[in-house]
């Protein structure tokens, strides 16, 4: 559903992105895990074609209208309520308004319909921002630290709806720097390190090839083991 290979990405001479490649299946969560720079963001900017590549190749088995996209800076309009930020979407998206409150629902901001943006709480605001990013019912999603910066109630919501969206058949494509989270949440995963994949699969497998069992520390000591660096 997702693909890429050998892709390169350079900003001036500063190479960001080496020869990655991975694959994700249809209806996977797939989890893109590595510290601040680690290249997370230019990915998904490259597989959404917000950005080009200088080498490679990348591609996903849906049209762009079929994707949906979470990103760190959300754009929601700080001045306009709930409902109306997701109306807007509805029309550019051309589905009914009333898919709005739907979203809303999903979510559990419906009692917080008519709130202004600029009067949300960080997690009502991700919240907010996963609504719209679900309003049309995308085949494919990208969340980009869809839980960065969230008290753990608030991201577990969030890891709810995450499950949710695979159950109704959507393949999910996030990056995080949390382990546990990684674990819990992705079917494979692929650590990334200055623009490098130093390994990938499913993170009980992963946690195996280094004679390790207990997924959750033990991923995050073979992360420490293959880059130098801590996720955290
Ligand atoms: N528009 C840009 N111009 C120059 N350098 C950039 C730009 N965007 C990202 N970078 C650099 O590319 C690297 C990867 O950034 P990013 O993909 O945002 O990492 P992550 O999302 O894993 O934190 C970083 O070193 C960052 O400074
Ligand atoms: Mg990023």
């Amino acid at each position: 559903m997702i693909r890429m290979n050998g892709v390169v990405k350079r900003f001036g001479t500063k190479e960001v992105l080496s020869d990655v490649t991975f694959a994700v299946k249809e209806r996977e969560v797939f989890g893109l895990l590595g510290p601040s720079g680690a290249g997370k963001t230019t990915i998904i900017n490259i597989l959404t074609n917000q950005l080009d590549a200088d080498g490679g190749s990348h591609g996903i088995g849906v049209t762009p209208f079929e994707t949906g996209l979470m990103l760190d800076e959300d754009g929601l309009y700080a001045r306009l309520n709930c409902l109306e930020n997701l109306n807007i979407f509805a029309d550019i998206y051309k589905i009914p308004r009333s898919r709005s409150m739907e979203a809303l629902k999903d979510v559990c901001l419906a009692d917080a319909a008519k709130k202004p943006v600029n009067k949300l709480s960080n997690g009502m605001r991700q919240r907010l921002a996963l609504a719209r990013a679900i309003l049309h019912k995308p085949k494919v999603m990208f969340l980009d630290e869809p839980t960065s910066g969230l008290d753990p109630g608030t991201a577990r919501g969030i890891h709810k709806l995450i499950n949710n969206l695979r159950d109704n058949g959507a393949t999910v494509f996030l990056t995080t720097h949390n382990m546990e989270e990684a674990v819990k949440l992705c079917d494979n995963v692929a650590l990334l390190h200055k623009g490098i994949i130093v390994e990938r699969g499913a993170p009980a497998d992963i946690c195996r090839r280094y004679g390790a069992v207990k997924t959750v520390p033990d991923l995050e000591s073979v992360f420490i083991k293959l880059t130098g660096v801590e996720l955290e």
